[in-house]
């Protein structure tokens, strides 16, 4: 609690707080602080008009941030927030072009997770309460979903002010579903744990214009992706690394990183699996998808981008 009482009060100050979420850890700041918001794009290497997502710690905070929110988000927000869902909406004035790279939208989430929790609600006592972050990787490079992936990814970069908060592993694993809830009827801009299914249960997506590309991230065609060469659904040689379903046999001389037994662990292994094959220096990591509805769509968008 105390490392969480000083880490509010670098935010607030300007400086950076890592921290982690159920997704992936993010790398946050004051999303109302100019210079300390800047520091992220530089931590990162990071496009400048690529937009960050705002992280705030209660749905009553909303309207600070936003306008012209429609009702179906706020009812996507009461069932799924906290929780692995951003909501794209109308920017109020408190958000300036420099969170949103000059776009009039934001994209904002209530994360599932103790530590951002209490950090998001220590910063509101303080400070705006609200935390710019993007996932604490690299620019392209493959998510954070532990402390020490995020050490090692970003200690060289941070000064001494900044502060790396541990919340153990990322239990989901994979960064959050993106709905830009800015026209009628709302559109999947990123897969993620909250599923199509669980949005149509809310309100009918809209069909005519289902997974549209998204603005920034989805053009970038090589995201998420290790040094090692993914390939998909091919037989691994001997030396490749391999991922598959724990019931995928290993050929003879293949180097096994990961072996989830169900899509859940998949989803919240992948990025370290990923990350393995670099420490092991393997030249090509082969990944035999998962199947299925929900969190392995999530998947295979990853590796898509992945293997790009
Ligand atoms: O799970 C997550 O969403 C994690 C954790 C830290 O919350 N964050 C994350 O942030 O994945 P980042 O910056 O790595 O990816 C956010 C994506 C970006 O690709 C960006 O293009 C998109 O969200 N995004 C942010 N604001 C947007 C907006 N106003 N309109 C369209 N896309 C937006
Ligand atoms: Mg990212």
């Amino acid at each position: 609690m105390e490392q969480i009482v000083k880490a509010a009060n670098q935010l607030n100050k300007g400086f950076l707080v890592a921290f982690p979420t159920e997704t992936v850890y993010g790398l946050g700041a004051d999303a109302t602080n100019e210079n300390a918001v800047l520091r992220i794009f530089e931590v990162k290497n990071r496009p400048s008009n690529h937009p960050l997502i705002v992280h705030i710690g209660s749905i009553n905070e909303l309207e600070n941030w936003t306008k012209d929110v429609p009702e179906y988000a706020y009812a996507l927000a009461r069932k799924y927030w906290p929780g692995p869902m951003t909501l794209i909406l109308i920017r109020s004035k408190n958000i300036k072009d420099f969170v949103t790279g000059g776009q009039d939208t934001v994209g904002i989430r209530i994360p599932n997770n103790e530590t951002a929790l209490l950090l998001l609600k220590e910063f509101k006592k303080i400070g705006s309460g609200a935390i710019a972050a993007p996932s604490a990787n690299k620019f392209g490079k493959v998510s954070p979903t532990s402390y020490q992936h995020v050490v090692n990814e970003l200690s060289n970069d941070l000064g001494e002010n900044d502060m790396i908060l541990d919340g153990g592993n990322s239990e989901i694993g994979l960064e959050s579903t993106i709905i830009d809830c800015t026209t009628e009827f709302p559109r999947i801009l990123r897969p993620g744990a909250i599923s199509e299914k669980q949005i149509n249960e809310i309100i009918q997506l809209d069909l005519n214009n289902k997974e549209t590309e998204m603005r920034f991230s989805g053009s970038f065609k090589s995201h998420y992706a290790p040094n090692a060469k993914v390939l998909l659904d091919e037989i691994p040689k001997p030396g490749d690394g391999l991922i598959a379903l724990n019931d995928f046999v290993t050929p003879n001389d293949v180097i096994r990183i990961g072996a989830p037994e169900n899509i859940e662990e998949f989803a919240r292994n992948l990025y370290s699996d990923l990350r393995k094959a670099d420490e092991l220096n393997l030249k090509r990591v082969i990944v035999i998808q998962p199947q299925g509805d929900e969190l392995a769509v999530a998947i295979r968008d990853r590796l898509k981008k992945a293997s790009h």
